[in-house]
């Protein structure tokens, strides 16, 4: 059996992980796209949305002298480990993404920006993405944007369409949503880039979670899944030493950015659960609010490693607080680090609570 961080290989390239959209599969976007890129050649190409390589590898296969990125951690060790150089051309012949609308409109026009700024005067981007998710919506958008459109391949309801930058007057850039919010007696500044979780209010689990949390002051903290970093942020108003764990870039810069509005430090790591962690590193508070779906479909295996990460961190005494929908059957694997006390049940959800001693 594989465990979480094992790397999956993909005939005849790249790999796949756990917490990857389809895991242990291709996206159904990047088949497409294969399929949609199989008679052209290029020249430099950046692949914004290379998961785990699959594309890339395909198209460096032709020869084409490519370059990748991705948003989440998890994307980055298996990107790591084809042997492709990460990082993006700024004036690529061809840009490739994927625009599935999963972390909302605002991240998938982060990702047209992305893409018209890259790719150089008279290039062309490949972006794909699901009918169902507002692909033809997105399309339209970049169409505005790029100058032109066409659709180019179709299949189970995923579209790839080509789009040739013809239109070169800068687009204004996305700016992070900077707003307030009170709990715990306090107000914390908050910055959120396009596609954060929960961008620009309070989440209904954290909420609750922020109501049962025992104070910071003094706690060595470690939040797992931190998105723009809220519940870290409250915690170090009240005096705690936090680290901030998180899969997904532009969220990684929203907590910088949220730890920084309010005068507060912290250590905030892009990493695919606790993988930029040293293991070493002890914490006598963990707090999380874990993700319960990957792509579009509902998985705990994220959320499941998250627990396994605070055992992995807990110090020889420690508190371990998760929030969860109601029905999410995260008892038996909270059990196995210590006493189990559900704190509160209401309005949905859940806060699960772990002393570890
Ligand atoms: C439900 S949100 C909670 C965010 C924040 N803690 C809050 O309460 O608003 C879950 C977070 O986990 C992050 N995440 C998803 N997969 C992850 C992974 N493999 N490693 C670390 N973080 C991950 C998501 O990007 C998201 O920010």
């Amino acid at each position: 059996m594989s465990g979480y961080f094992d790397l999956i290989p993909l005939e005849p390239f790249g790999y796949s992980k756990a917490g990857l959209p389809s895991f242990p599969y291709l996206e159904p976007s990047q088949v497409l796209l294969l399929e949609a890129l199989e008679e052209h050649t290029f020249g430099t190409v950046t692949d914004l949305s290379a998961r785990g390589g699959a594309v890339a590898l395909t198209l460096a296969s032709k020869g084409a002298k490519v370059v990748v990125s991705d948003s989440s951690a998890a994307a980055l060790s298996c990107l790591a480990q084809t042997g492709l150089p990460i990082g993006i051309f700024d004036n690529a012949d061809c840009v490739i993404a994927i625009l599935n609308g999963e972390r909302g409109n605002a991240r998938v026009q982060q990702i047209m920006l992305e893409a018209w700024r890259c790719t150089k005067a008279g290039g062309v981007a490949f972006l794909a993405g699901d009918k169902d998710k507002g692909f033809d919506r997105y399309i339209k958008e970049a169409g505005k944007l790029f100058g032109e459109t066409e659709i180019i391949a179709r299949g189970k309801g995923y579209r790839v369409a080509r789009l040739e930058k013809t239109n070169l007057e800068t687009p204004n850039p996305l700016e992070p949503m900077r707003f307030e919010m009170t709990a715990r007696g306090q107000t914390l500044k908050a910055v959120a880039y396009a596609g954060t979780f929960a961008s620009g209010k309070l989440d209904a689990a954290s909420s609750l979670l922020l109501e049962h949390l025992p104070s910071g002051a003094g706690r060595k903290v470690l939040d797992i899944g931190a998105g723009y970093g809220v519940l870290s942020g409250f915690l170090a108003l009240e005096g705690a030493t936090v680290t901030l764990l998180e899969d997904d870039a532009l969220s990684v810069q929203s907590s910088v950015d949220t730890l920084a509005a309010n005068g507060l430090t912290g250590t905030v790591l892009h990493s695919d659960v606790d993988s930029a962690l040293g293991l070493k590193e002890k914490f006598d508070l963990i707090v999380m609010n874990p993700p319960f779906h990957v792509g579009r479909d509902m998985r705990l295996d994220v959320a499941l490693e998250f627990i396994a990460a605070a055992q992995r961190h807990a110090a020889k005494t420690c508190e371990v607080y998760l929030v969860a929908n109601h029905f999410l059957p995260y008892e038996a694997p909270m059990s196995k680090l210590g006493r189990l006390e559900t704190v509160v049940n209401a309005k949905g959800f859940k806060v699960l609570k772990v002393q570890v001693a």
